[in-house]
């Protein structure tokens, strides 16, 4: 169907997607032996590390009668219920005790599950896996298995550095996912003297392509409109930068920039905390200016920034929000979200169906805007 020249309406439904690995917290955060609060796609939880180390996710809420377990008793194996002292395997969720019982009282107690989740430490953050919805049976279900390992970011020497950062906005997971795809906003929202003004806007050309759950933004030498890039380019004395980005369901980004020996790598999600409210999160890694003293600091700072301009945008974006439920996507620069909403929809026609998911694009397609 030949696409008009009208905007197209998007009504944006929030729907939060499971079956993924998503970002709970930054892994510095969660402590041996102590238990710390998380809320994704509207679950709480309750996140911690044993004795050695490993870290666990359980649902918090005590299957016995729904009391929070993040203020329970937590020896490093164990944790018990603050209401009436039941006590599950961490890792697992199967009740160990319940201390009420009588000796002739024969309870199967380990039918009864706290909720447990797959979690793994990936690059500065514990990853926990929230499965479909199974079904009902509260209190009895076993841990489910993840399909796969949580999402990792691709390193391309032995030495690096990292940091991450992370900014909570108070937007849906779709209004936070299309605003870290947006190419137009940069001129206006990313000024800083040192970056770019919104006098250096001009007109871009970028190629797409499909890849399975997404889209990528073809290698190409970055826009030349940046003196960060420049000076790269100099720096790596490269004949070429190389920049990679792909989006991929549910909330996943990653860029990949490569000159010469140098590189950098980010991974960056946008969760969804509850419908209307996500949090974005960034890691990045980098052999590039790894001799600067101030390097990752200088690298950190400039995130920081970008980040604290896109909180901010989506911080007033939502005072906007409560009144106007519509969006209007406009070609070419609203292109890779009208994607996102198809590849979502393609996403879950394929779950209820259980037929191979029908991919929005058919092809490379090449991209104009001006930013
Ligand atoms: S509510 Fe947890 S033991 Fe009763
Ligand atoms: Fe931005």
């Amino acid at each position: 169907m030949p696409e008009l020249d009208l905007p197209q309406r998007q009504v944006t439904d929030a729907l939060m997607l499971t079956g993924y690995w998503y970002r709970a917290l930054p892994a510095d955060r969660v402590r041996r032996n102590q238990l710390t609060k998380s809320t994704l796609l509207e679950l709480p939880l309750v996140i911690g590390r044993d004795r050695p180390g490993q870290p666990f996710a359980l649902r918090d809420s005590c299957p016995h009668r729904g009391m929070p377990l993040h203020g329970g008793k937590f020896d490093g194996e164990n944790l018990e219920c603050p209401y009436h002292g039941w006590q599950f395997d961490v890792h697992n969720g199967q009740c160990e005790l319940i201390p009420s019982l009588t000796s002739d009282q024969n309870l199967r107690i380990d039918r009864i599950y706290a909720g447990s989740y797959p979690c793994e430490e990936r690059d500065s953050f514990i990853w926990v896996f929230i499965p479909d919805p199974g079904p009902p049976g509260a209190g009895f279900t076993k841990p489910s298995e993840a399909p796969d390992t949580a999402p990792q970011i691709e390193k391309f020497s032995e030495k690096y550095k990292s940091a991450y950062l992370q900014a909570e906005m108070p937007v849906s997971i779709d209004h936070g996912i299309i605003g870290l795809m947006d190419p137009a906003h940069g001129p206006f929202v990313h000024q800083a003297w040192w970056w770019r003004s919104r006098h250096s806007i001009h007109e871009k050309k970028k190629n797409f392509e499909p890849i399975p759950n997404g889209f990528r933004m073809s290698a190409h030498t970055p826009s030349s409109n940046s003196a960060p890039y420049k000076l790269l380019r100099l720096y790596a004395d490269a004949d070429s930068i190389t920049t990679t980005i792909d989006f991929v369901l549910p909330n996943i980004r990653t860029e990949t920039i490569r000159a010469g020996k140098y590189w950098f790598s980010s991974l960056t999600t946008v969760t969804p905390i509850t419908r209307s409210r996500c949090r974005i999160d960034v890691v990045a890694c980098w052999n590039l200016f790894r001799w600067m003293p101030f390097g990752p600091e200088l690298l950190k700072f400039v995130f920081a920034k970008f980040v604290e301009q896109d909180r901010r945008t989506m911080e007033m974006q939502a005072e906007g929000l409560a009144h106007n439920p519509h969006l209007m996507l406009i070609d070419d620069a609203d292109r890779p979200a009208k994607w996102y909403f198809q590849l979502k929809a393609a996403h879950l026609e394929a779950k209820r169906t259980g037929t191979p998911m029908k991919h929005p694009m058919s092809g490379p397609v090449t991209l104009k805007w001006r930013s």
